[in-house]
């Protein structure tokens, strides 16, 4: 069987030419020439690691921070590497206090692992996990706000957000969302995890209470890259998984985060270190830079999308506003063919062993239904969906 061809720019990424790759969502994918500089820091750092800790890292580390929130337009000293958004989200959930009662928001297309933990530190703590449920097929934008909004009481404290939903790919008006809660006192923890680089972040105009996400998805860095951002006047409280050194020494509100969160103990730092190479390499690679990205991933999911729907004849979820780089189509039929998370949908596993497609497909319990998630990145082609509704069509 013969295999679609990528894009033109797919070139510059090291995929594997056996398979057609529609999953750039789960992990992101990172440039051979991003690769190259990690391995250059990793040499550098081993030949002798106690330099590269002690003085080289320090300037690198911080042009990365200056360079990470200059993209994302947050305030410097609030800004965090974390490993990965789960990561993010339980420093946040688990530094706070919580008390009998109180309510956390969080909407039925949270990502579990995200879920998770809200549950974990309402459970421990006598506090409420509130589920919205969203509306399906989702109107408009104004809809989901407003569904979130008549799940507030005077009990809610904070609500996690999603930028874009994980098993539905659904870019939500998160800006607008943020504003309607916060302006009733609700704190939001937004899950940007599909934010850098898939949608415009302003973190100073938006001032969510916290935000955190992935770099390691749409900005191409190396895996075990994310941020964490805390609102100035949260400072104080925010404290990190590992408490490690930093915890001993004096300092500003500020200075404490920098003390407590840049060192948590010996890891591999170079995921961080590349963060300002990818965003200048990946940005370099059309002329137009990242807002151009956005929008090529945008245009091309969309008509990726109307190519898978014409076969599955299923309704669209949300509206095309409410597209990014990622969309997912509901299967035909209600149920789900999973009983974990943890395990693959057999229609994955037939896509990916039959014809060597990647692409995710999700049982979702919570609405008792099936999505098949595709992304959209520059190295993908309409040839490659194309090929894939052919499959589909085949097996349905
Ligand atoms: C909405 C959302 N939150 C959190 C995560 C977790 O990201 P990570 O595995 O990098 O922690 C994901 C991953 O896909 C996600 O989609």
């Amino acid at each position: 069987m013969e295999l679609p061809n990528r894009s033109k720019l797919s070139k510059y990424w090291n995929l594997n030419p056996e398979t057609v790759f529609l999953n750039h969502g789960s992990f992101g994918a990172c440039p051979s020439s991003v690769l190259e500089y990690q391995n250059k820091l990793r040499i550098e750092l081993e030949s002798d690691p106690v330099h590269f800790f002690d003085i080289t890292s320090k300037k690198l580390w911080a042009e990365a921070i200056k360079n990470f929130s200059k993209f994302i337009n947050a305030d410097k000293e609030g800004l965090i590497f974390v490993p990965n958004a789960t990561s993010g989200v339980n420093t946040i959930l688990r530094s706070l206090d919580l008390n009998l009662g109180d309510e956390i928001l969080v909407l039925d297309h949270a990502y579990q692992a995200c879920w998770n933990t809200v549950d974990f530190v309402t459970e421990r703590s006598g506090a409420k996990t509130v589920i919205v449920p969203l509306p399906y097929p989702i109107e408009s934008p104004e809809e989901v706000t407003q569904t979130i909004l008549n799940y507030v009481t005077e009990k809610t404290k904070l609500a996690l957000i999603d930028t874009v939903t994980s098993p539905t790919g659904i870019r939500l008006p998160f800006e607008q969302i943020v504003n309607e809660l916060q302006s009733k006192d609700i704190d939001v923890l937004l899950d940007a995890a599909h934010g850098p680089g898939i949608v415009p972040l302003d973190l100073q105009k938006l001032k969510p209470a916290y935000a955190t996400g992935n770099a390691h998805k749409w900005l191409c860095t190396p895996k075990g890259s994310a941020f964490l951002h805390v609102r100035e006047d949260k400072r104080g409280q925010i404290r990190p998984l590992s408490i490690s050194h930093g915890a001993s020494v004096d300092g500003t509100k500020n200075e404490r985060i920098r003390l407590e969160f840049d060192w948590t103990g010996t890891q591999d730092i170079t995921p961080w270190l590349c963060i300002p190479k990818s965003i200048k390499y990946v940005g370099s690679l059309v002329d137009g830079g990242w807002e151009e990205i956005m929008e090529h991933n945008r245009n091309l999911a969309l008509e990726a999308r109307n190519i898978i729907l014409e076969v599955l004849k299923t309704p669209k979820i949300c509206p095309d506003s409410m597209i990014v780089g990622l969309s997912a189509v509901a299967l035909p039929g209600e149920g789900v063919a999973t009983k974990s998370v943890l395990e693959p949908d057999p229609l994955h596993t037939l896509l990916f062993e039959k014809y060597n497609i990647q692409v995710p497909v999700f049982s979702w319990p919570h609405h008792n239904r099936r999505y098949l998630r595709i992304a959209s990145y520059l190295y993908n082609s309409l040839e490659e969906y194309s090929f894939l509704a052919e499959i589909l069509k085949k097996e349905f």
